[in-house]
Parts: structure tokens; C-alpha cells; sequence
């Protein structure tokens, strides 16, 4: 059992972003999950930057660099973002990676060889700003939708081009027998009809651009950049020497903007390779911000570091992942976030951590490893039933199964919403136990510890719940509830 995940790689004359970090960090939530599960050395989890192409090669001489100087400058400002946001990629891939150019020139020489490619002159419009030909079904008034203020470049020259046609039947069977499963069923369902409508070859080199791979058999041609970068997932675990066990992967995460590049073309490419496909392609939404599109133009491209400084790490990371619902787009509402931040971490899980860590003192708990051993994963005495409800009296013992674990569950089929909702439900109970038991007014010890176990332990649960999203708090948490004594606890999330 082994699990592979990847994030799309940005490209690295952005500056790392609110959009980058929503993706980067469901996959982190993820890698997180299935390192408690299966053991971090079956985990392996990869991140990087995208670095060839003409984008990128105008941003570097705009800023006076070679393309080589520039890339290198700015990359590490992607790897620092990451680094503050907890982020825990066991690798970060580099497209001008001497690995990587030679894997990518080595496959396509192959599929050269194999005669999926061809030569012929391409002829149409292309925008810089997405780095792909645009379609008569693209277009908007003429223009790019996504890059309206750029025109898109008119261009003819000789191309090489892969045989995506003669793909579509086995991408239609490999998709609708859901070997190759692409989620959400809506998009899965986008694609199709667009296969259906019919598949054209695609460029898959360009004469006018020198920033990028040269094509082995003709120097004076590049791989164009998108058709290069998908291979980063691959070079990654060749890099770590490490394709046999880790290739391929359980899971692409990407939003739908380029949902066709790794649901059609990128398999497409495999299959011509003879390698094996990805098991999962994930498409979350697209948010946009109090409202408005996320654009430069408008100032309001916010830093994955601007919202950590306000609500801390685990703050940004848990009120980003539970904006809205993973999958559907959505809105990021700034306000909101101070609200949310003070009813559900404040008052919410900070309050309870605080006022029952002061509760206990004084007292002896059993330490957390006797207490696991008698009451296996059901977490305590309140156990919860799927629907939330409390039911410490009659059902104790009754508890979440590891079959039947909403936790598990939620979290193996992406409703990160709903993990987190499962988790509040449970903090909520044991406020409500709380209240119910009043341990305060008990003043006989063993009496007062009874009644506080189960939040004790109920807490200690939580904090390996938490963990995959809020890795910090989790850690605290733990550390507060661990042993025989508990300390009188320090703010957990400061009231904004
Ligand atoms: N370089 C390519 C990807 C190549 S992968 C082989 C690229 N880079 S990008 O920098 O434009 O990143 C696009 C991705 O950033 C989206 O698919 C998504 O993961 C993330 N997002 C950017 N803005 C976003 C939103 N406003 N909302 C959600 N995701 C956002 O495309």
C-alpha cells in the first residue's frame, strides 16, 4: 500500500498565491492522512515549478535576466511559501531539472520512434498568458476569457504534432470503466462529451520558442511547455529512484482550468509511453475573493503568508480548506474568516482545550497509551454515531468502527468539509458534556476525573484527527492531554 499525490506545478514567474496554496494544501491534508495510515515511507507527495516557456521567458527579460538567472531567483520564493504554510511535499520538482529534461527528451524520442508523432504546420492563435493554442470554443469576443486584456498571437510555423487522436476510444473506456477516474462525476462527465465531440492532434513543439527542452531529433524545435510539464510527476519519482515503487499515482490534484491537459492529453501521452495511468484526477473549483476574480489588476492577489500572519498557520489552513466545499467553486470571504476564526477556533476548540485543561488540575490521569489500549479508536466514552449525536449513555462501546469510520471515509472521498464538521460536532458535545457534568461544583476527586476523562480523551482523539489539517495544533493539543498531569493551558488561538 502506497500512496502517490501531486499538485500541479505553478508557474514560477507568479508569486505564490491564495489559489496555489488552496490546491497545495488539500494536498498536504492528504499526504498527511495517508502517512498515519499507511506509514510516511509509503507516502510520497510532490510539489514544484513550472520554468520553460514563453511566459517565463518574457518575465526574465523583462527583468533584465536570462531565462536560467531568473528562474533560479524565483523559484525558492514558491519553496519558502511552502515551508511557512507547513506544507510537508516529500519533493519539489523543478522543470530545468537536469533529470527531468532528459527523462522527457528520452519518452518523447520513443513515442518519435513509435510514430505517434509527426511533423506539420500549425496555424492558429495562442495565448502566452495560459501557454496553449486557443479554440474557436476558447474564445470570447476573439480574446482569451482568462487573459482578455492580451491578444492572442497569431502564429504558423512548423510544429510537431502527437497522435491525441487515435486515443479517444481508450480514454472514453478507460474513463468510463473508471480505471481512470476523474472526480468530481461532473467533470467526469465535461470530459467525456468533449472526447466525444471529437479529438484533434496537438502541437506538441514550437519552432519560435528557445526556453524549453530542445527535441532530440530536431534542435532547432522545442517541447512545448505544457507537454513537457505533465512528465514532472514522472521525473520526480525517477529522481528519488523510486518510479517502481511509487509510480503511479493515486492522485493529481489541480483545478479545473487545467483539468484537460491532465485528463486527456497527459493520459493520452502515457498511454502512447506504455506507461502506467494515474488512478485519480481530482478538479476542485475555482474561488473567487469577497466576490471579485482573483487578478493582479485588481490588487487583490493575496500571499498564502499575508492570511497566515493573521490567523497563524493552522488558522489559514483551516478557514481556506473550509471556505467551501472541495470541489465546487466557491468565494474566500475575508470578513467572514475573522468570524469563523473566533467562533470555531477561539471559542470554539481553543475555549474547550483551555477551560478543561483548567479543570484538570490537580488531578491523575491515566496516561494516553493505557487509556488506548482499553478503548481501542473509538476515543473515548462519548463515542459519536455517524450523524454526530452524543451517545455516551446507552450506546457507549457502540462507537465509530474502523469499517465504518465517517473520519476515514470523508476523508478518502475528498469532503474535507465534512471532516471538519465531524470533528466540530464532536468538540461541541463534549462542551455540551461539560456543561451537563459541571465538573466544577463536583468536589470529590475520582468523582470530578470521571467526569473529565472523557473530554480528556475525547481531545486526545481529536488531535490525531486534526492533525492532516491543523499539524501544530494537533501537536499541542496532544502534548496538553498526553500525560498523567495536565498544565493549566496557554492560549491556543488568540481572539482576533
Ligand atoms: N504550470 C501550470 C500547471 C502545470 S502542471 C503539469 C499552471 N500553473 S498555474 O500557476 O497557473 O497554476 C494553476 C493552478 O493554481 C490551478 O489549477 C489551481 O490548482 C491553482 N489556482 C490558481 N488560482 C486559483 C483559484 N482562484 N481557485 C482555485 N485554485 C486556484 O497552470
Amino acid at each position: 500500500m502506497k500512496y502517490f499525490v501531486t499538485t500541479p506545478i505553478y508557474y514560477v514567474n507568479d508569486v505564490p498565491h491564495i489559489g496555489h496554496f488552496y490546491t497545495t494544501l488539500a494536498a498536504d491534508i492528504l499526504a498527511r492522512y495517508y502517512r498515519n495510515k499507511l506509514g510516511g515511507g509509503n507516502v510520497f507527495f510532490t510539489v514544484g515549478t513550472d520554468e520553460h516557456g514563453t511566459k517565463v521567458a518574457e518575465a526574465a527579460a523583462k527583468h533584465g535576466k536570462s531565462p536560467k538567472e531568473y528562474v533560479d531567483e524565483v523559484a525558492p520564493a514558491f519553496i519558502n511559501a511552502w515551508k511557512h504554510a507547513n506544507i510537508s511535499y516529500d519533493f519539489f520538482i523543478r522543470t530545468t531539472e537536469p533529470q527531468h529534461k532528459k527523462l522527457v527528451r528520452e519518452v518523447f524520442t520513443n513515442l518519435y520512434k513509435d510514430g505517434y508523432i509527426y511533423k506539420d504546420v500549425y496555424e492558429g492563435l495562442y495565448c502566452v498568458g495560459c501557454e496553449k493554442f486557443l479554440t474557436e470554443q476558447d474564445m470570447v469576443e476573439g480574446k482569451c476569457p482568462l487573459h482578455p486584456k492580451e491578444s492572442p498571437q497569431k502564429q504558423k510555423e512548423d510544429n510537431y504534432f502527437f497522435k491525441l487522436s487515435s486515443f479517444a476510444e481508450t480514454l472514453r473506456q478507460k474513463i468510463t470503466s473508471g480505471e481512470l477516474k476523474i472526480l468530481p462525476e461532473s467533470r467526469k462527465n465535461e470530459i467525456l462529451a468533449r472526447i466525444d465531440s471529437g479529438l484533434e492532434d496537438v502541437s506538441i513543439s514550437r519552432q519560435t520558442v528557445s526556453w524549453g527542452i530542445p527535441v532530440p531529433w530536431d534542435e532547432s524545435q522545442t517541447f512545448y511547455v505544457w507537454v513537457e510539464a505533465v512528465f514532472n510527476y514522472y521525473s520526480a519519482t525517477h529522481i528519488i529512484g523510486n518510479t517502481k515503487k511509487f509510480w503511479p499515482p493515486q492522485l493529481h490534484i489541480m483545478a479545473k482550468d487545467i483539468l484537460w491537459f491532465h485528463a486527456v492529453i497527459w493520459p493520452a501521452l502515457l498511454l502512447a509511453a506504455n506507461i502506467q495511468l494515474p488512478e485519480v484526477v481530482f478538479a476542485h473549483g475555482f474561488f473567487t475573493m469577497n466576490g471579485q476574480k482573483i487578478s493582479k489588476s485588481l490588487g487583490n492577489v493575496l500571499s498564502p503568508n499575508e492570511i497566515i500572519e493573521k490567523f497563524g498557520v493552522d488558522g489559514a489552513r483551516y478557514l481556506l480548506i473550509s471556505a467551501f466545499n472541495f470541489g465546487s467553486d466557491g468565494d474566500v470571504d475575508l470578513k467572514a474568516f475573522v468570524d469563523k476564526y473566533n467562533g470555531d477556533l477561539a471559542n470554539g476548540l481553543g475555549n474547550l482545550i483551555s477551560r478543561t485543561a483548567k479543570l484538570c488540575e490537580g488531578l491523575t490521569f491515566p496516561a494516553e497509551n493505557s487509556i488506548k489500549k482499553n478503548t481501542a479508536d473509538t476515543h473515548g466514552e462519548i463515542d459519536i454515531v455517524a450523524d454526530g449525536t452524543d451517545s455516551s449513555a446507552e450506546e457507549r462501546g457502540k462507537g465509530v468502527s474502523t469499517e465504518n469510520n465517517p473520519y476515514q471515509n470523508y476523508m478518502e472521498q475528498y469532503e474535507f468539509l465534512s471532516v471538519l464538521e465531524y470533528i466540530w460536532k464532536k468538540i461541541r458535545m463534549l462542551d455540551r458534556h461539560l456543561n451537563t457534568q459541571q465538573p466544577w461544583h463536583i468536589s470529590n476527586a475520582e468523582e470530578k476525573k470521571a467526569a473529565l476523562v472523557p473530554v480528556v480523551e475525547g481531545l486526545r482523539g481529536i488531535a490525531d484527527e486534526l492533525e492532516p489539517f491543523m499539524p501544530d495544533t494537533a501537536q499541542k493539543l496532544r502534548k496538553q492531554f498526553s500525560g498523567e498531569h495536565i498544565a493549566i493551558a496557554n492560549v491556543f488561538f488568540k481572539r482576533i
